[in-house]
């Protein structure tokens, strides 16, 4: 069913909200933890200090207890924006929650960073499909920023050496890209999307399998948890 804007209330994050932080920080890690797949690791504080900044969408419900929450970061000294931490709670999950954060987000980096292309990486096809219809387009990993920052945020994700030793141009993540001076219309991309999800759900399995197939050692035991290598990508 799809939820509607009046079940939560989603609104630009603050001081008020320090209190969910370890919350999300925690959903963040056990949720990553339960995919088996990689993610930059964030601790309460830095939650804490989007907050601050104003920088954080956050979605509570009717009964006031955490519902979501993303945040935007910039890099390339404000070139690039990144609507990054994407997270719903597991049991307000597929009901269109995510969306909604995504488009307040959205609209709050294009406020505030109005020239800033805006970027995301994902290892997931939901994720991709909201992007997409917000004028998102897959892009390579060159055309993301490439500020030295940015890509040390991927330390502690557990696919960091994956992504060095391909030299940071691929990796398990898809990258998509919103360009506020050469986009297509969202209906575009998103009929893009629609018409080639099959193509990125391959995509996906084929990354998983040629890119963690480097991390099997040769008497087949994993390196990696046998559960992260053959979970399905796109259960959350
Ligand atoms: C990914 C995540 C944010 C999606 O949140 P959500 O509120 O369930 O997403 P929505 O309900 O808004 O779904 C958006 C679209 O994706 C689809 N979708 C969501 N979860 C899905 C799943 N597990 N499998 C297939 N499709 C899914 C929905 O059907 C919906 O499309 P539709 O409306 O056309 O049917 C949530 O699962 C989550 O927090 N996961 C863990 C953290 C994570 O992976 N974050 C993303 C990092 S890039």
């Amino acid at each position: 069913m799809e939820q509607q804007k009046q079940d939560f209330n989603i609104y630009i994050a603050s001081e008020a909200d320090f209190e969910f932080a370890e919350q999300i920080c925690q959903e963040m890690e056990e949720s990553a933890k339960a995919r088996g797949t990689g993610i930059a690791k964030r601790s309460p504080d830095y939650i804490r200090k989007k907050m601050i900044e104003g920088k954080a969408v956050i979605a509570l419900t009717k009964e006031n207890t955490w519902a979501g929450f993303c945040y935007i970061e910039t890099w390339g000294h404000g070139s690039y924006v990144a609507n990054s931490g994407l997270i719903v709670s597991p049991l307000l999950r597929k009901s269109g929650l995510a969306r909604l954060i995504k488009k307040k987000i959205f609209a709050l980096s294009r406020e505030k960073y109005p020239d800033s292309k805006i970027f995301g990486l994902t290892t997931g096809l939901p994720v991709m499909k909201i992007n997409s219809e917000l004028g998102y387009e897959p892009v390579t990993y060159s055309e993301l920023t490439q500020d030295e920052d940015f890509w040390a945020g991927c330390k502690s994700c557990i696919n960091y050496e994956i992504l060095m030793s391909k030299e940071r141009k691929n990796c398990m993540c898809t990258a998509m890209l919103y360009d506020p001076k050469d986009h297509y219309e969202p209906a575009e991309t998103k009929q893009y999307f629609e018409q080639n999800a099959k193509g990125f759900e391959r995509l996906f399995r084929f990354k998983e399998w040629k890119l963690l197939r480097s991390f099997i050692k040769k008497d087949g035991k994993a390196i990696r948890s046998i559960k992260g290598f053959f979970s399905p990508l796109f259960n959350f």
